[in-house]
């Protein structure tokens, strides 16, 4: 193998920039040329390649979101544009690809595997919602973001003895709500995953309340309802506090990853490129035990689901119960 290329797809996520170094870095280790793909799988349809050189990567390493941009292309899942695609690559001499995303990209990745061409993935999104590793590439990121934003607003929820619900992102997953909401202290998490009721989390609220505490957050996953709508009903069941609502967005996306993102997200790109080397494809480089694992794309998604740590939802139940 002569020249691979790299994308990112979905959303971006802090840290892919690391990763896209230690592809291109390894690449040029083994004397192989890595093609940088823009747009995602929209670029390799329509031909966005770039040769990157060691001088495109002079401040990756630091910097949030994907210097090679990223895109949303449903049109992907059509078998003709993925053979358009293979087209593109193979008149470019590019003869492997590496698709740093999350669990949709993942698939684009294996359809390409399924018609010849070589793939492999690397998990990058802040949702840590990839079945198969425990960790993905800008989760540590956003987590530490939303917990920096929820320290300030619980700075002025407790000047005005307020309730803050604050909306965090996940799409289906709750990881940032959960992790996030421990790290502050939350008086409730609430997320897709477990039921909850919002008579009980008021009825929680109030004791603390009424035990002194000065304020409170509730930290919600998007993937259970909007803040506006979740909190058009907390005041029906909790009508003597004054509650404000707050959605970190896409704050929580940006900024620079940290050192975690950073190290695992070289460790993983790395790794791919000598797994590609070795002639393998269809597969996803990952974190278990803190160590770098393999799993076959198909295997993983169809089999395992990925599941949050319930011992962090107890301990916030447990440590917010009060009587
Ligand atoms: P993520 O990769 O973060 O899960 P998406 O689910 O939006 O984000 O997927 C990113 C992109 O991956 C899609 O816009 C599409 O280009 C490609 N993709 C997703 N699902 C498939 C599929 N089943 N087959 C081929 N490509 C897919
Ligand atoms: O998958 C990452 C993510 O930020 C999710 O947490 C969120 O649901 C979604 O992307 C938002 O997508 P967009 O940036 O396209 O609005």
């Amino acid at each position: 193998m002569r020249r691979l290329a790299v994308l990112t797809s979905g959303g971006d996520a802090p840290g892919m920039n690391a990763a896209i170094r230690a592809v291109v870095e390894q690449g040029l280790h083994h004397q192989i040329e890595v093609v940088g793909v823009q747009h995602g799988f929209k670029g390799l349809v329509e031909g966005e390649y770039k040769k990157i050189g060691i001088n495109d990567l002079s401040h990756a390493i630091r910097r949030g979101g994907t210097i090679l941009y990223s895109a949303r292309y449903p049109e992907f899942r059509e078998v003709e544009i993925q053979k358009k695609a293979i087209k593109k690559m193979e008149d470019e001499g590019i003869e492997g690809l590496i698709v740093i995303g999350g669990d949709g990209s993942f698939q684009g990745a294996l359809a390409l595997t399924k018609l010849g061409f070589p793939a492999i993935g690397i998990p990058g999104t802040i949702d840590n919602d990839i079945p198969g590793t425990e960790y993905t590439i800008g989760f540590d990121s956003a987590m530490s973001a939303a917990i920096e934003a929820i320290d300030k607003i619980s700075d002025t929820a407790a000047s005005h003895n307020r309730t803050f619900v604050v909306e965090v992102m996940g799409r289906n997953a709750g990881d940032i709500a959960i992790w996030a909401g421990v790290a502050v202290g939350a008086d409730a998490i609430i997320i897709p995953e477990e039921e909850f009721y919002i008579g009980d989390i008021a009825r929680r609220v109030n004791t603390s309340l009424c035990h002194g505490k000065d304020h409170a957050i509730i930290v919600l996953a998007e993937g259970v309802m909007g803040v506006e709508e979740f909190i058009k009903e907390y005041k029906k069941e909790a009508p003597n506090q004054s509650v404000r609502g707050v959605n970190l967005s896409h704050i929580q996306r940006g900024g620079n990853p940290t050192g975690r993102d950073r190290v695992f997200a070289t460790l993983m790109g790395a790794k791919a490129v000598d797994l590609i080397l070795h002639g393998q494809s269809g597969i996803f480089v990952g974190i278990t035990n803190e160590e770098l694992s393999v799993c076959d794309i198909v295997e993983t998604l169809t089999k395992s689901q990925h599941k949050v740590r319930d011992d962090l939802y107890q301990i916030n139940r447990t440590l917010t119960d009060r009587y």
